[in-house]
């Protein structure tokens, strides 16, 4: 069959073809897209990607639809196998696939485990800046969530032991890790997940981690090491949750998965739900599935994208004043430091020049702003040439 569309520019032949378009999403209900809806303001914040999955998950989704009952479903039978082999191949890490809870986010997923492994009243350690749920989830189920900030070395952020040992009460029952960490994008290394093994131990804390970016580390040398993975107690109790929905780009299907090791918690899962969980609909479970067991090659195509990517925004961060960044080890996430530039409110100033990150206030980090770059060059850079906009404009300072 010829190929109808146009040729493609040479700067796009530089990047793939597979990323260089993406379906109009205005008026599809796009959270993204929604959000200035008839303004002149290029979405750049929410975490999902512009572009279409994987055309192997659509031809499992094709599948599924074809077959065209969509009843009541839990956990299909290549789900969890699917899951367990892709975490072995990705990240040396077997788990048993009996342990595997299908659920429909891994928020939802958050939500439950403080109510199944705290009290009321209970603490919840984080680090901060932080994915603004793990900030507000505790009070929803009321419990309390206690920030510990990690502190910016100079190649990445670090953990301070100090303050972290300083934030332990009585009530502190539970670390909800974010590995890769949104939004700073670092990976933690084999040390800092084996002190906080060691620290939860000392602590009787229990961990959840939530690895849902797991799947898209930038930076080869800082493989990412599953914390369920390492060889110590407090690991092997922790529960993870993970999801091909940030990778494949699958938010909207409402499919994640926890690794949940102790049979008992298994049990009362769905029960800590209070009943507001519906199951996971039949089409996530199909495009999971499909994500774990075919997507690899995509996922590899997609990486190089946002590897140019990422070296597109240091590029334009160096080039602006007051700007500062870390690279991302992982994440299609930029966290920009916008407090040098001596603006008031960056958020604001990069809506005026057309430009639409999230703001560093909702992670906790005033001052800051988060630049999704999981969308097409072109539009990327339009992006980074409204960056530029917003603080060099002479309502600066
Ligand atoms: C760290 C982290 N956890 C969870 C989520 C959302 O997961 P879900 O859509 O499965 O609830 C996101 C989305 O950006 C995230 O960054």
């Amino acid at each position: 069959m010829l190929d109808s569309r146009p040729p493609l520019s040479t700067k796009q032949a530089l990047f793939d073809p597979l990323f260089a378009t993406s379906p109009d999403r205005r008026g599809t209900g796009s959270e993204k897209w929604d959000r200035w809806a008839g303004q002149e303001i290029l979405p750049m914040w929410v975490a999902d990607m512009d572009f279409q999955t994987d055309p192997v998950i659509l031809e499992a989704l094709h599948a599924a639809v074809e077959h065209g009952v969509f009843g009541y479903t839990h956990e299909p039978p290549d789900f969890a196998p699917a899951l367990a082999e892709h975490l072995l191949q990705r990240h040396g890490w077997q788990i048993d696939p009996s342990s595997v809870v299908g659920m429909p986010g891994v928020v939802n997923g958050l939500a439950i485990t403080a109510r199944l492994l705290s009290e009321p009243g209970d603490e919840i350690l984080t680090f901060t800046p932080i994915y603004p749920p793990f900030l507000t989830l505790p009070a929803l189920a009321g419990r309390r969530c206690r920030q510990v900030p990690l502190v910016r070395g100079p190649q990445r952020f670090e953990i301070d032991w100090d303050a972290l040992a300083a934030a332990i009460s009585p009530t502190t029952k539970l670390l909800w890790l974010c590995h890769p960490h949104n939004p700073t994008g670092m990976v933690f290394g084999a040390s800092e997940l084996l002190g906080l093994a060691e620290f939860a131990e000392r602590h009787a804390l229990r961990i959840v981690s939530d690895e849902i970016w797991a799947d898209l580390v930038l930076d080869p040398s800082a493989g990412h090491i599953p914390l369920a993975a390492l060889d110590h107690p407090a690991a092997r109790r922790a529960i993870t949750l993970v999801a091909p929905s940030k990778t494949w780009n699958l938010a909207g299907l409402g499919c994640a998965a926890g690794i949940v090791p102790d049979p008992q918690h298994r049990r009362q899962w769905r029960g800590a739900g209070g009943g507001l969980v519906p199951m996971v609909n039949p089409l996530g479970y199909a495009a999971a599935a499909a994500a774990w067991r075919l997507g690899d090659p995509w996922r590899q195509r997609l990486l190089g994208l946002l590897r140019r990517h990422m070296q597109m925004v240091a590029t334009t961060v160096e080039q602006i004043p007051g700007l500062e960044w870390l690279p991302p080890h992982a994440t299609y996430l930029a966290w920009i430091d916008c407090r040098g530039t001596g603006l008031a409110d960056p958020f604001a100033a990069c809506l005026a020049a057309g430009l639409g990150p999230s703001d560093g206030l909702d992670f906790g980090a005033p001052g800051f702003i988060r630049l999704n770059v999981a969308c097409p060059t072109d539009r990327l850079e339009m992006g980074l040439s409204r960056l530029q906009m917003a603080f060099s404009s002479p309502s600066r300072g």
